[in-house]
């Protein structure tokens, strides 16, 4: 443990978001049949899911997105925050989670809750958290992109390696219970995703309230929902000045920041560490 991250059967969290009690209430959570998981390596797309999954279920009403912070329409398992309000949501409860398959809570696994898993490119999960580090005072300042690579490859990052985490999820106990999607498949093309994600969870929208979901989950509408920007955060916490939560919203900025040496070396490490795993990715 140090002042800003403590350790959770080996996991680096921050201190800021996870307390003995969130951390309690996460292991006893009493999972029901009918909750959705959006489940993310952090920097993935868990705000852009917490922006589409309330409106698409409840028929395309905006409300909530227009009206309540991201962090507690859908709120994470294991933040400060879920004991405060999990336990008074009607169900169907959406709920995010940035933990590995392993250390999700007991009652997990033997329920039919579903989840939906995205995953991004690790290399622009890497930048994005660079970024995102310049900004939180409540994490360790990152150093150059060299220094934080090394630590996102050993894994001495938030919710540790990458490569653990996307594997962790390809757990065959879960069947059909999982939907794998792509950070990049829902820039390409939100309105297919949205289908899938209806068609996984048995639901259907009318044209119009899928129209809604999508226009209003767009980058540029995210910017401008103070419920979703994360301007709500003091600049204390979340330094405005330094960089935004919603930075870019694209695919490749990785091209923008990895030296050639770099981009070898992520590479060689990343793709020694999938072998043999038959995930395949659309940016492999
Ligand atoms: S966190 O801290 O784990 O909750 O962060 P997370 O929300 O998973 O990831 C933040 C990145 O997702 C981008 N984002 C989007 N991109 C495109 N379209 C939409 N609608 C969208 N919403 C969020 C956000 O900009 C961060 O990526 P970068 O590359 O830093 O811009």
């Amino acid at each position: 443990d140090s002042d800003l991250y403590r350790l959770y059967n080996g996991l680096m969290l921050p201190k800021i978001a996870h307390t003995d009690e969130s951390l309690n209430y996460l292991q006893n959570f009493q999972v029901k049949d009918d909750d959705i998981f959006a489940v993310t390596y952090p920097k993935s797309g868990t705000t852009w899911i917490q922006e589409i999954l309330p409106p698409l279920l409840n028929g395309g009403d905006l409300t909530s997105v227009q009206t309540i912070p991201n962090w507690e329409r859908v709120p994470w398992l294991e933040e400060n925050q879920a004991p405060l309000v999990l336990d008074k949501f009607p169900s169907p409860r959406a709920i995010v989670s940035h933990m590995p398959c392993h250390l999700m809570p007991s009652s997990f696994l033997n329920s039919k809750a579903k989840v939906i898993y995205v995953a991004r490119n690790p290399k622009d999960v890497l930048v994005s958290s660079f970024h995102f580090h310049k900004m939180a005072t409540f994490l360790e300042d990152p150093g150059t992109l060299e220094e934080f690579t090394d630590k996102f490859l050993s894994g001495k990052v938030l919710f540790g390696k990458w490569t653990d985490h996307v594997k962790s999820w390809r757990n065959p106990e879960l069947g059909d219970r999982i939907l794998y999607i792509t950070y990049e498949e829902m820039l390409q093309d939100l309105r297919e995703i949205v289908k899938r994600i209806l068609n996984f969870l048995g639901r259907e929208l009318s044209a119009d309230a899928l129209d809604r979901v999508v226009n209003n989950g767009t980058f540029k509408n995210m910017k401008t929902n103070n419920m979703s920007n994360y301007s709500l955060v003091p600049d204390v916490v979340l330094d405005k000045k330094k960089s935004n939560f919603l930075r870019k919203g694209i695919a490749g900025d990785w091209k923008n920041h990895f030296s050639p040496e770099l981009d070898a070396k992520f590479t060689a490490v990343i793709q020694e560490e999938m072998k043999g795993s038959n995930i395949r990715f659309p940016w492999d």
